[in-house]
């Protein structure tokens, strides 16, 4: 999705500028621009459609000296990906400058509008509407921009975070936000803005996130001002970001994806640490154990989330059901908030999202919330919207994830659903003491169990020249690994760009066998659990039928060595937590695929990082 990266201070803006931006590129874009404030006030404009780096070709030669300025990735909703899209935009006069992220849902009414008071348009997009409704404004109503800026979105419906510059005026920018991420990083004498605070880390740890419905003026050598639409002061609450520059780098791996596949023994260590206790072996949720009364009362657990995220609270329903006997259910979080839900006062809705911006798992927090639940987030990204809207949560505190395609997150969030499940059954009394302890210790081996599967990775990069050029995969698992044969599939299809679809294993045989022949590469997740032997049976349908086996399998399974045309072995641990451990070579099975491909493993086209449009 789209990116902001903002400066106001004593440096050149736009090399700070063009550094945030490269490192917002994972967030997927199709076009980029800065707007720099000249010694003369004149407001200049650079945008290109295509990469960061085609920009800075772009701006080679050309005047960049300032000291403030704005800068933007676009990823396309309104208007093709091209120059004229691309973002700052102008207002009519080119008195102002604006970017913005999100959509705004009224743009043609406001549109048609402006175009009855003689506004024309250079572009399709309807940020750029919305800086002539600002413009608009202040010429009639001779107020200040921030008054513009905040009668402007009193009319707009939907999401944005925007920042606006104005000629003349080289110490200040304006920036809002309505469901779209800003974070406004404090330094000495100079601030920064940015969609992703981890994008300006280089320069401070002092961050100030704006909530929805705010407005700041950011001004050099002042106090940071924030107010709301309605023009009241809100409370600047400056936060500490802990976070390492080396984590934002790929560390000698070729891309993002690989680095963060290799390194989930370490995640892994860091979601686990402080909570589960070596000694005791005690488990310590403290947003759990603060709410006690709230999980033992739950009448029901609902799980929203959309796509990996979504995978693992499918393993989170088998997690909280076997463990704690409390009713689930997994929702899109896109079907859920406009399905009229049934919410009751003694729900719990646990929403899920690595990045806590995605904009549907959001608004279904807030119905929820709305609708007397008790919500409770299980997020990646630290003082993200969605940790932020929920009652309590989890952070699964894998670090920042900068491949498009999510492959930490998921074990870091399925070791915390399976830590959450473990505590809540606990209290409920629903878990015997034994299996308790049982979990605990896997939980805890659980790192080094991870180290071991990733021996795997010479023999999957092998495996994957054989099946390059197939052009569909069916991707089977049952129980827990059902969801693991889902998030195998859709890791293959992201990145590689090959059909795939994951399926319960036995659902086969009600449609979808009529697709196996010998080009129909089918892989299984048969490991030794208790659906194992009917596994092998799916197995066999499928062999008898043609189709090729891909098998991954527990360490010294010898019938499925034979029956199998390749089998990946992996290392046993506790059934529940086997789709940390089965997921492992699915990822790296789709990664070396979509490598030998010649695709953009890290920014796969079509997809951004964090989706925050609906
Ligand atoms: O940040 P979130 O976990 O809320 O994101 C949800 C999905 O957009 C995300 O998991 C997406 O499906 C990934 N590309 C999967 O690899």
């Amino acid at each position: 999705m789209c990116g902001i990266v903002g400066y106001v201070g004593y440096r050149q803006a736009c090399p700070v500028i063009i550094k945030g931006l490269h490192r917002l590129e994972y967030r997927g874009y199709d076009s980029a621009g800065v707007a720099l404030i000249g010694r003369d006030g004149q407001i200049e404009l650079y945008k290109c459609k295509g990469k960061v780096e085609d920009l800075e070709h772009f701006l080679e030669g050309k005047d960049t000296e300032s000291t403030i300025g704005i800068g933007h990735t676009r990823w396309a909703t309104h208007g093709a990906p091209n120059d004229a899209n691309a973002h700052p935009h102008f207002s009519q006069s080119g008195r102002i400058a604006l970017i913005h992220n999100g959509i705004i849902e009224n743009f043609r009414v406001l549109k048609d509008a402006l175009k009855s008071h003689g506004y024309t348009f250079r572009s399709s997009t309807d940020s750029e509407v919305l800086v002539n409704l600002i413009e608009y404004i202040q010429d009639t109503n001779e107020c200040t921009l921030e008054e513009a800026v905040r009668m402007a979105l009193r009319q707009v419906v939907g999401a944005y975070a925007i920042a606006i510059v104005k000629r003349g005026d080289p110490d200040r920018i304006i920036a809002a936000r309505q469901s779209s991420p800003m974070a406004i990083g404090i330094g000495e004498g100079e601030y920064f803005l940015s969609s992703d605070a981890a994008s300006i880390i280089d320069y401070t740890q002092k961050f100030v996130y704006l909530n929805d419905g705010e407005v700041a003026v950011i001004e050099k050598g002042k106090p940071l001002q924030i107010k709301t639409l309605e023009g009241e002061a809100s409370q600047v609450n400056i936060q500490k970001l802990e976070m390492s520059i080396s984590q934002l780098e790929k560390g000698g791996f070729p891309h993002f994806m690989l680095k963060e596949i290799h390194e989930q023994p370490d995640t892994l260590v860091d979601c686990i640490r402080g909570r589960v206790s070596p000694d005791s072996r005690e488990i310590i949720l403290s947003g759990v154990l603060d709410n006690k009364e709230r999980f033992l009362k739950a009448g029901r657990i609902i799980f929203v989330a959309c796509g990996t995220s979504w995978h693992a609270s499918l393993i989170g329903e088998h997690l909280i059901e076997n463990l704690c006997r409390i009713p689930v259910e997994v929702e899109y979080a896109s079907e859920f908030r406009y399905r009229n839900p049934i919410i009751r006062p003694d729900d719990v809705v646990i929403a899920v999202s690595q990045s806590g911006e995605t904009a549907d798992t959001l608004a279904a927090v807030e119905i929820a919330r709305r609708e007397g639940a008790f919500v409770y987030g299980i997020c990646n990204v630290i003082g993200s919207s969605i940790a932020r809207a929920t009652d309590s949560g989890t952070y699964i505190h894998v670090g920042p994830e900068i491949g498009v395609a999510s492959t930490k997150a998921f074990t870091g969030q399925v070791t915390v659903m399976a830590m959450l499940a473990l505590v809540v059954g606990k209290l409920r009394g629903t878990l015997a003491e034994e299996e308790y302890h049982q979990m605990a210790d896997a939980l805890l081996r659980l790192p080094d169990t991870i180290r071991k599967v990733l021996e795997c990775a010479p023999a999957v990069e092998k495996l994957s020249g054989i099946f390059t050029y197939a052009h569909n995969f069916i991707y089977l698992g049952r129980g827990y690994n059902y969801p693991t044969a889902l998030e195998g599939a859709l890791k293959l299809k992201e990145i590689s760009y090959i059909h795939a679809e994951g399926l319960p294993a036995a659902e086969m045989k009600h449609g979808p066998i009529a697709l196996i022949d010998a080009e129909m590469p089918t892989v299984v997740i048969a490991t030794l659990d208790h659906t194992y032997e009917k596994t092998v049976s799916n197995i066999e349908e499928i062999k008898a039928r043609g189709g090729k086996i891909i098998a991954v399998i527990s360490e010294g399974d010898t019938q499925l060595r034979k029956r199998a045309d390749f089998c990946i072995e992996v290392p046993s641990t506790a059934e529940c937590l086997m789709p940390v451990v089965s997921i492992i070579p699915l990822q790296l099975l789709a990664y070396y695929i979509a490598v030998n491909k010649g695709r953009n493993v890290d920014q796969p086209r079509n997809l951004a990082k964090s989706v925050t449009v609906e």
